[in-house]
C-alpha cells in the first residue's frame, strides 16, 4: 500500500481518532481511581486511628496493643504508638522501610497541641500515607498512634489500569489496520480497476474495457460513469470507422465513373458525336454528385461538432411554405408533378433561422419529387398549440415500416440505386434531423408501401 493512497490516509485517520479519545480517556480515568483510592485510604486510616486513640487509656498496660496488632494484621497497615518525647512504645507490623523518623518535630508539636497529623511522603522508593493521632490521657502529655498505609496495593491497580489502556490501545491499532486492509480491499481493488480502464482508454485507445465493480455507493456510480464513458467512446470509434468507410465508397463509385467515361472518351470509344455527349454528361453529373457529398459532408461534420450557429429570427411559416412550394414546382414540373400549398388559417409565426429552415424544407421537398413518380406533393403550415407544424407530403413509392426507423442514419438509402440515379446520398435526413434538433423541433415519419409519406415537423414558438 502505498503511503499516499487514500486508504492509507483513511487508515491513518483512525488510527489517530482512536488514539487521541483512548489516551486522555485513560488518563482521566487513572486520575479518577486514583483520587478516589487515596481519599478512601486516607479516611480510613484517620478512621481507625481516631477509634484507637480514644480506646487507650492505659500505656503502661501492653494488653492495651493486643487491638492494634488484629487491627493491622487486618487492615494491613503498619502501627507505632510513641510516647510524649516521640520515642516508639511499639511497633506492629513494622519493617525498616516505613521511614526513618515516625514523627518529625513539627508533627510531635501538633500532637502536643491536640491535632492530628496527616502526612504523604515518599521513603526508599514507596509512597506512604501516615496519620498520627493523639491519645489523651488525663494530666499527660499527649502520646499518639500513628498508622503507615504503603500505597502498594493501588499502585497494582494503576499497573493493571495502565496494562488495560495500553492493550486497548493494542487492540484499536490492530482494529484500525484491520479496518484499513478491509477498506483497501473493498475501496482500493476497484479504485486501481478503475485507474486501469482509464488508462486503458486514455493510452491504448482500447474502448472496450469495462469495470467489473457493482454497488450502490459513490464508487459504484463512479465506475458505471466510467463504463458509460467507454460504451460512447466505443460505440462512436465504430461509427466513425464506419463513417469513413462509407465516404470511402461513396467517392469511389462515382470516381469510378468518371475515371470510365474520361477513359471511353480519350481512347474515342463512342460510336457518335452524341454518344460522346452523354458521356461527357455522366462526367459531370458525377462530379456533382461528388460535389453535393462534399457539401453535405462539410454540413453534417459541422453540425456534429456543435459549430452551427444560428441566427434566429421572426419567420412567417406560410410565407416559407409559399417560397418553397413555387421553387419547387419548377422541378417538379419536369416529373409531372404538382406541388400544393396549404396555408395556416391564422398567423404562424416562427422564431428560427430561415435559412436553416430552408435547408430543412428544400430535403424534404427534394426527396418527396425524388421518391414521387405521378400525383402531386402537398406542402402544409398548421398552427398548433405553443408552435407551428410543417408537413411534407408526397403520393410517391413510400416507405415499409421496417425502414422508417434508419432513415436518419447517416447513408441510409432504402434503393441505393434508385438514390443515386436522382443524385441522393444518403445524408439528407441526417442532417435534417440534426438541423431541427437544433431548433428544440422535432421531426416524424409516416409512410404506407406504395401509397406516399408524410414527414412532420413540429416547432415550438
Ligand atoms: N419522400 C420519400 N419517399 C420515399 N422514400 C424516401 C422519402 N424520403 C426519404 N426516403 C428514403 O429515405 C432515404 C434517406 O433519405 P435521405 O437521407 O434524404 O437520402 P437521399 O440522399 O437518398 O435522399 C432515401 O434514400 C429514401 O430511400
Ligand atoms: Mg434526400
Amino acid at each position: 500500500m502505498r503511503l499516499n493512497s487514500v486508504v492509507f490516509k483513511l487508515g491513518a485517520t483512525i488510527l489517530f481518532l482512536q488514539l487521541i479519545i483512548l489516551i486522555p480517556l485513560g488518563y482521566i480515568i487513572l486520575q479518577l481511581i486514583l483520587n478516589y483510592s487515596y481519599s478512601q485510604t486516607e479516611t480510613q486510616l484517620i478512621n481507625l486511628s481516631k477509634k484507637y486513640a480514644t480506646e487507650i487509656e492505659d500505656l503502661s498496660d501492653t494488653e492495651n496493643f493486643t487491638l492494634l496488632e488484629h487491627l493491622t494484621d487486618m487492615t494491613s497497615t503498619s502501627a507505632s504508638v510513641v510516647d510524649a518525647e516521640g520515642s516508639p512504645i511499639i511497633q506492629k507490623n513494622w519493617h525498616e522501610d516505613i521511614t526513618n523518623e515516625v514523627l518529625s518535630e513539627s508533627q510531635q508539636e501538633q500532637i502536643q497541641d491536640g491535632k492530628s497529623v496527616v502526612e504523604e511522603y515518599t521513603y526508599h522508593g514507596a509512597t506512604y500515607l501516615k496519620v498520627a493521632q493523639p491519645i489523651q490521657i488525663e494530666n499527660q502529655p499527649n502520646a499518639s498512634v500513628v498508622l503507615f498505609s504503603s500505597f502498594g496495593l493501588i499502585s497494582s491497580s494503576i499497573h493493571q489500569i495502565i496494562i488495560l489502556v495500553l492493550l486497548a490501545s493494542l487492540g484499536a491499532v490492530i482494529l484500525a489496520i484491520g479496518f484499513t486492509f478491509f477498506i483497501s480491499k473493498k475501496l482500493g481493488a476497484p479504485m486501481i480497476e478503475m485507474e486501469k480502464a482509464a488508462k486503458q482508454i486514455a493510452e491504448r485507445k482500447d474502448f472496450s474495457s469495462r469495470v467489473h465493480y457493482q454497488a450502490n455507493d459513490e464508487i459504484g456510480s463512479l465506475a458505471k460513469a466510467i463504463n458509460h464513458l467507454s460504451t460512447t467512446l466505443e460505440r462512436y470509434q465504430t461509427n466513425r470507422n464506419e463513417f469513413f468507410s462509407n465516404i470511402t465508397h461513396e467517392l469511389k463509385t462515382p470516381l469510378t465513373y468518371v475515371k470510365g467515361y474520361a477513359n471511353a472518351i480519350r481512347h474515342e470509344m463512342y460510336q457518335s458525336e452524341d454518344e460522346k455527349n452523354e458521356f461527357l454528361e455522366i462526367i459531370e453529373n458525377e462530379t456533382d454528385h461528388i460535389s453535393n457529398l462534399m457539401d453535405d459532408l462539410m454540413d453534417l461534420s459541422k453540425i456534429e461538432e456543435g459549430k452551427i450557429d444560428l441566427n434566429c429570427e421572426q419567420v412567417d411559416a406560410n410565407q416559407l411554405a409559399e417560397d418553397m412550394a413555387r421553387r419547387a414546382q419548377i422541378r417538379a414540373s419536369e416529373k409531372g408533378l404538382n406541388v400544393d400549398m396549404i396555408p395556416s388559417s391564422t398567423n404562424a409565426y416562427l422564431y428560427a433561422d430561415k435559412s436553416r429552415l430552408e435547408q430543412i424544407l428544400t430535403n424534404l421537398v427534394e426527396n418527396a419529387i425524388r421518391y414521387t413518380e405521378k400525383g402531386e406533393i402537398t406542402l402544409q403550415v398548421k398552427d398548433k398549440k405553443g408552435g407551428v407544424e410543417l408537413i411534407v407530403k408526397d403520393t410517391g413509392i413510400g416507405i415499409k415500416k421496417e425502414d422508417i426507423p434508419y432513415l436518419f442514419e447517416r447513408f441510409y438509402r432504402v434503393d441505393k440505386s434508385r438514390s443515386r440515379a436522382n443524385g441522393g446520398t444518403g445524408l439528407g435526413l441526417s442532417i435534417v434531423k440534426h438541423l431541427v434538433e437544433l431548433h428544440d423541433g422535432t421531426i416524424s415519419v409516416d409512410s404506407e408501401w406504395n401509397k406516399g409519406t408524410t414527414v412532420s415537423l413540429y416547432f415550438p414558438k
